[in-house]
């Protein structure tokens, strides 16, 4: 058996990234994000997971448009960090846990949800920016092994919300049927609300992501009932990467405890959220 015992919600904004690979977190533009962070990233390095998931989406670097898998699922011993056209991220490659990954496979393929799998992938910002706004300064090697799970955000039709949230519950129930590993950290990455092209390039919408933010810990089955047109009329052409979120806490239990959440407007053009959650029913400190 094992236990789901933190999730962490955040957005990937890729110069969150870079601001951290040029050592400019202490800039005045970006302290006040950074600041934001520290509660979460300290409770964090506390409470280390034998094994994480993330959930995340590729933005055509990984994969390219020819093939948008709806739901994916990573098998790999490891991932290499994606070339995203201005060099790899000086951060570590992943190591995976094929394992668990074959664990989760099929449990998920026999609860309903036929995955994609990726042998080989190489993780964008997606993917690399969450895992440094847990892990500041992982050296040589993130904390654990991350297993990624990935879904299609990008191109039309993406999952309903209610599928998505459906998936993290399949996905509580496969982590805990697994003998291999005694606890799980799981991600869910994207979002809040941003709009990087058309007429409505730069939007941002605080009051629904604060919305968001409270039913995200007290009431998902809200935000699973949402359309893909609730999404993007509400957070925007790409806010309707929030749907990320809602996978990993069907995966969590009904009741969760908050440990930390901040919000700041803007990152690039987007509003960075991050929400932290203890699965515990006894808290850790
Ligand atoms: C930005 C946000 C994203 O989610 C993304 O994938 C790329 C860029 C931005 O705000 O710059
Ligand atoms: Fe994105």
């Amino acid at each position: 058996m094992s236990e789901v015992i933190w999730g962490l919600a955040t957005s990937h904004v890729p110069s969150i990234g870079a601001a951290m690979d040029r050592d400019m977190t202490g800039d005045p533009v970006w302290s006040p994000l950074f600041e934001g962070y520290g509660p979460a990233r300290e409770w964090l390095a506390r409470n280390k997971p034998d094994v994480a998931i993330l959930v995340y989406n590729d933005h055509a670097n990984g994969v390219d448009m020819d093939i948008v898998p709806t739901f994916a699922l990573g098998t790999a011993e490891r991932y290499r960090v994606a070339d995203e056209g201005f060099g790899r991220r000086p951060v570590p490659d992943v190591e995976g846990d094929p394992d668990f990954s074959f664990h989760l496979l099929r449990h998920l393929m026999d609860d309903g949800f036929d995955l994609t799998v990726f042998q080989e992938l190489d993780v964008d910002h997606g993917f690399t920016v969450p895992l440094s706004v847990w892990t500041p300064e992982p050296g040589d090697a993130w904390p654990c092994p991350v297993v990624p799970i990935m879904v299609n955000v990008i191109q039309y039709p993406q999952p309903t919300a209610a599928r998505c949230y459906a998936l993290g519950q399949a996905l509580g129930r496969a982590i805990a049927a697994y003998e291999g590993a005694g606890t799980v950290g799981i991600l869910g990455t994207g979002g809040m609300s941003h709009q990087l092209a058309g007429a409505r390039a730069g939007f941002i919408n605080p009051e629904f992501d604060h919305m968001f933010l409270d039913a995200i810990e007290e009431d998902p089955e809200k935000l699973a009932a949402l359309t893909r047109e609730d999404f993007i009329r509400e957070a925007g052409a790409e806010g309707i990467e929030l749907i990320m979120w809602l996978v990993m806490r069907g995966a969590m239990n009904e009741r969760v405890r908050r440990v930390h959440r901040a919000y700041h407007v803007p990152a690039s053009n987007t509003a960075a959220g991050l929400a932290l959650f203890d699965n515990r029913p006894e808290p850790s400190a």
